[in-house]
């Protein structure tokens, strides 16, 4: 395979490995997030590229994504073998640096920390997490609240995205949400109620994230 370096790259690479739906959903979070991206000061570029290829890996057998993540020296581990839902957004980093010459370790972290988030998150990281449940094609019960959210505050929209998350799995009875997560989302509120949020660089629009139509 040959190196990923342009949109047109990126987005062939897509539609080989994916449904009309889901490339749809790819083109749509890639949007979301370079818009997210130049509100909040994270790199525009980086952002659209990570969300064009962060679901790469969604419809690639399980055993495949195992492979991967092990051929990468990044083997699924044993709390993450409970949660098939999460093996793709580990797979598609290492698909991508194993496979499409990604380098970039900024881009392949926003790719495999796309569905769990964990704590300690970049910026870049947190726009595409949001971006993949704010893009044009999402409509979940919530999704108008979270894109306000968004259009505000990046943190207040990963909270509310980590809640509604958690109660989902909660409602549907499934065990409980992976850990990346709720460390993430253990210290979204630490940070919140220290009243400083740490991860975002200052000098930036970055804390206010402001709307911008
Ligand atoms: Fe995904
Ligand atoms: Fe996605």
């Amino acid at each position: 395979m040959e190196r990923i370096r342009t949109h047109e790259q990126a987005q062939a690479l897509m539609a080989s490995l994916l449904p009309p739906e889901r490339l749809r959903h790819s083109v749509c979070v890639a949007d979301a997030a370079e818009k997210l991206a130049r509100r909040c000061g994270a790199d525009a570029e980086k952002a659209w590229l990570a969300g064009m290829l962060h679901d790469c890996m969604k419809y690639a057998p399980p055993e495949l994504q195992q492979k991967l993540c092990a051929r990468n020296g990044t083997p699924l581990s044993a709390v993450d073998l409970d949660s098939p839902k999460v093996w793709h957004a580990f797979a598609a980093a290492a698909y991508l640096r194993l496979e499409c010459g990604v380098t970039d370790a900024e881009i392949l972290n926003a790719v495999r920390w796309h569905t769990t988030g964990r704590a300690g998150m970049t910026l870049l990281e947190k726009v595409v997490f949001v971006a993949d449940l704010i893009s044009d094609d999402r409509v979940y019960p919530d999704v108008a609240q979270v894109r306000a959210l968004a259009a505000e505050q990046l943190d207040a929209a990963a909270k509310y995205i980590l809640e509604y998350l958690f109660a989902k799995l909660e409602r549907e009875g499934k065990r409980m949400e992976h850990p990346a997560s709720r460390a993430w989302y253990d210290e979204l509120i630490r940070e919140a109620q220290e009243g400083g949020i740490l991860h975002e660089p200052t000098g930036t629009a970055a804390n206010a994230c402001e709307a911008a139509g």
